[in-house]
């Protein structure tokens, strides 16, 4: 059991989505997966993330209405009913306003920093009302993405100060993507962001207000997702130009690489996919069922390429514009799941209808048919220019198709070269940002698939069998809590 002066350690996550409940990217896995399993090491760990209108869809656990308050933001006087559910074993906590949250998309309105500003204060609002209702006050905040930034500096800067119950709190950010800092506007910080000019400091950089920053100089343990990415975002080409403020604080940032739900994640007993299978002889049942879902020629030998991506250049779209048509004067079929950058999108509808043969792009977000995508693709093609952790090559590796990947950030701390003398690694990576890099080890790859059928198929039984849960990294984070927790 994990204990603070014989009490259970108490930590709450703080996110804007969260796994089963609202979902854009990897963030919601992990605030999704993690949890559960520092419980079952002992910790109360409990999660609060804004209560969507995306939210009704079917198969959610039952969420119930707690009570209600109003958060006072700077002049503004808002609503804020507090919601429940039990997932996974792990309390979830929803910060309900329709003015808010009830809208078409997560992201991207015009106000979000007025949103999760609201969504902040909120937060740390209800911890009283919490533990006068259900006993529970935290030892630590985890916070997550420039989003639930403001927690930190309202905490450190402002609750602490009024109120000895907010003392001590510790505070542990998360940074998921680093290209994402949440930037506004100064003229924002009383009006909207509810902080007098003596914060300024906090957050001022480059001439703005920008909410990572602030969340870096505030919190007590800075994390990102991967040790290799811990080290990339102090050198200017990773930080999206935070690279002055993530040395600065370099003493207390420490890079744990993300597991993923391994029982979620299962190709013997998914639910969504065609036939479940254990090893990869399995999957050929689902590759035919997704090729003819998809009025694809239904051939078993035909390698299928497969990415599930954001199409966003730093995901190594860019690379894969570049010489997909070389590939495809061979005998593969490509297939893409995602959205994103318009110009991308169109790209590849584009180029599904000049190749109906062989390449298939569903330009949308859809889960089920990911994981469909994963039992049947031989190859996993993931060329990021820089990869915070990645979550998609431990998926794909799981469902046997075997991740080629760029050495960079989470890539290369999960990805390892397949050696064929040796017979070590997990995959197939390369190191240059360059297309035709990645095209040479793609065609590395379809040279082993066609030429040497047994090898490829123990590459990918050793892919599946490959331990990417969250136990180690779980014991990470806990180590971490208990040592900021007597802090001063
Ligand atoms: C972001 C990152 C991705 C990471 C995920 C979860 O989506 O881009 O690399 O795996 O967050 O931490």
């Amino acid at each position: 059991m994990a204990e603070t002066n014989s009490k259970t350690l108490k930590v709450l996550f703080v996110a804007s989505e969260a796994l089963p409940f609202a979902s854009t990217g990897g963030l919601a896995d992990v605030i999704g997966s993690l949890p559960p399993i520092l419980k079952r090491e002992g910790v109360d760990a409990r999660v609060i993330i804004p209560y969507y209108s995306m939210f009704k869809q079917k198969n959610l656990p039952e969420i119930s209405f707690m009570f209600d308050f109003r958060v006072q933001l700077a002049w503004r006087d808002q609503y804020c009913g507090i919601f429940t559910a039990e997932h996974n074993g792990v309390t979830f906590y929803f910060v309900d306003n329709d003015y808010y949250f009830k809208r078409m998309s997560l992201y991207g309105s015009y106000d979000d920093g007025e949103r999760y500003a609201f969504f902040s204060k909120a937060v740390l609002d209800v911890l009283p009302k919490l533990e006068n209702n259900e006993g529970f006050f935290p030892d630590i905040i985890h916070t997550n993405d420039w989003q639930t930034a403001l927690v930190g500096i309202y905490l450190k800067q402002v609750y602490r100060k009024v109120d000895f119950r907010y003392r001590p709190i510790r505070v542990v950010h998360s940074i998921h993507n680093i290209e994402y800092q949440g930037v506004f506007d100064h003229c924002i910080l009383g009006d909207v962001f509810d902080l007098d000019q003596e914060y300024a400091s906090i957050v001022d950089y480059n001439g703005a207000i920008n909410l990572t920053k602030g969340a870096v100089v505030c919190c007590d343990r800075l994390t990102t997702v991967s040790p290799t990415y811990a080290n990339q975002i102090k050198t200017p080409a990773y930080a999206s130009g935070l690279h002055y403020i993530i040395n600065q604080y370099a003493f207390k940032t420490v890079g744990i690489i993300n597991g993923i739900d391994q029982d979620y994640y299962d190709p013997s007993r998914d639910p969504d996919i065609v036939k479940t299978y254990k090893t990869v002889s399995g999957k050929a049942k689902n590759k035919a069922a997704l090729q003819e879902e998809l009025h694809l020629p239904v051939n078993p030998n035909t390698p299928m390429i497969s990415m599930i991506t954001r199409l966003t250049s730093h995901k190594g779209v860019d690379l894969v514009v570049a010489v997909i048509e070389e590939l495809l004067q061979e005998d593969v079929q490509f297939v893409l799941l995602g959205t994103g950058d318009v110009g991308f999108e169109a790209f590849f509808k584009r180029l599904a209808s000049n190749y109906p043969e062989k390449v298939r792009a569903m330009i949308k977000y859809d889960k089920a048919l990911s994981k469909k995508i994963y039992a049947a693709a031989d190859l996993f093609l993931m060329p990021s220019k820089s990869e915070p952790c990645g979550l998609a090559q431990m998926i794909a590796s799981r469902y046997g198709a075997i991740p080629l990947v760029r050495e960079t950030g989470g890539l290369y701390d999960t990805i390892r070269y397949y050696d064929e003398e040796t017979g070590e690694g997990n995959g197939f990576t390369f190191a240059n940002y360059n297309a035709h890099d990645m095209l040479f080890t793609v065609r590395k790859a379809l040279t082993l698939y066609r030429e040497q059928p047994e090898r490829w198929n123990a590459l990918a039984d050793v892919c599946m069998k490959k331990n990417f849960s969250w136990d180690i990294p779980a014991k990470e984070y806990l180590a971490l809590y208990e040592e900021i927790i007597n802090l001063d």
